[in-house]
């Protein structure tokens, strides 16, 4: 069943867990995400980032999503990541998303709370909800590229304003987590999460979920995120098994290879749901 996010967020906020948000590309990890969510009964978010649209196209995406509908049992939000094209906020509300991230983060604080107030304010119309981002997330995420140097955490002072101000319905933070993977542990800024969770009620988002380690990514549930971004280790499972079914034969079928990606992503996703608490959890929320 597709539902906007907030309703899982909510769900997610008030049992203590976080749902797991997984970032697709096509087909082979759209179907494996949707065939674990299903056997789990988790609640999962559908990301589709820009450079996914525009390798993808939203006909083909959205086609893609109202499929799911008939085959798959499994609860599911379909969510525009990392929005920065107007005119793609615009076209995700009318391909059936049914939740969006506007990404105003790397703009001036002044700007970024205008254009994410005038997202929440189409998005809501149509019954739409929005996560906006304040703090700078480093790393790469498709084409999207934060360096170190330009990264800047939350500051715990400024959420209030910015979510009264924007009425956005759920928040990106950076505490230090990075889009990719890690070169060593990271360090998440556990008492600066503590901080903005007592300054909005509005579920936290964490980005950068690949490659932190479990004990980590707990804690920041248990401090109150309550949804966990995950990319590059699909991406790393999708793209790993394949290269190592390649090495070991000679390929003339791509769907043997796929079958084998899809297996490995599902492998992936399984331990994300269980590491965010998601599991049976489907059941108990109402859409
Ligand atoms: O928005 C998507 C996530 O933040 C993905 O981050 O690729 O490091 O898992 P990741
Ligand atoms: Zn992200």
């Amino acid at each position: 069943m597709r539902t906007s996010s907030l309703p899982l967020l909510k769900h997610a906020q008030a049992h203590g867990y976080a749902v797991p948000a997984f970032n697709f590309h096509d087909l082979v990890d759209l179907q494996a995400i949707l065939a674990v969510a299903e056997e789990e009964e988790a609640p999962v978010i559908l990301m589709a980032s820009e450079s996914t649209i525009r390798f993808a196209g939203f006909p083909y995406i959205e086609a893609m999503a109202r499929a799911a509908l008939k085959d798959s049992r499994a609860l599911f939000a379909l969510h525009l990541d990392h929005g920065r094209e107007l005119d793609n906020i615009v076209k995700a509300v009318r391909h059936g998303f049914t939740s969006i991230m506007f990404d105003g983060s790397y703009l001036p604080l002044a700007e970024n709370i205008r254009l994410s107030a005038w997202v929440v304010d189409i998005a809501h119309r149509v019954g739409i909800n929005v996560e906006g981002e304040l703090g700078q997330i480093p790393g790469t995420e498709d084409d999207i590229s934060v360096a170190e140097q330009e990264a800047g955490l939350t500051d715990p002072a400024l959420v209030a304003g910015f979510v009264a101000q924007t009425q956005v319905d759920a928040l990106a933070v950076a505490i230090g987590t990075a889009h990719g993977l890690y070169k060593g542990e990271p360090k998440l800024d556990f008492d600066r999460l503590m901080a903005i969770r007592k300054e909005t009620s509005v579920p936290l988002v964490l980005h950068g979920g690949s490659g932190i380690p479990d004990a980590l990514a707990q804690r920041a549930i248990e401090l109150g995120i309550s949804k966990l971004n995950v990319g590059t280790e699909l991406r790393l499972a999708y793209t790993g098994s394949i290269t190592r079914a390649v090495q070991k034969r000679e390929i003339n079928d791509p769907r043997p290879m796929l079958n084998i990606a899809r297996e490995a992503v599902m492998e992936a996703v399984r331990e994300k749901i269980r590491l965010c608490g998601a599991s049976g959890r489907a059941r108990a929320i109402e859409v």
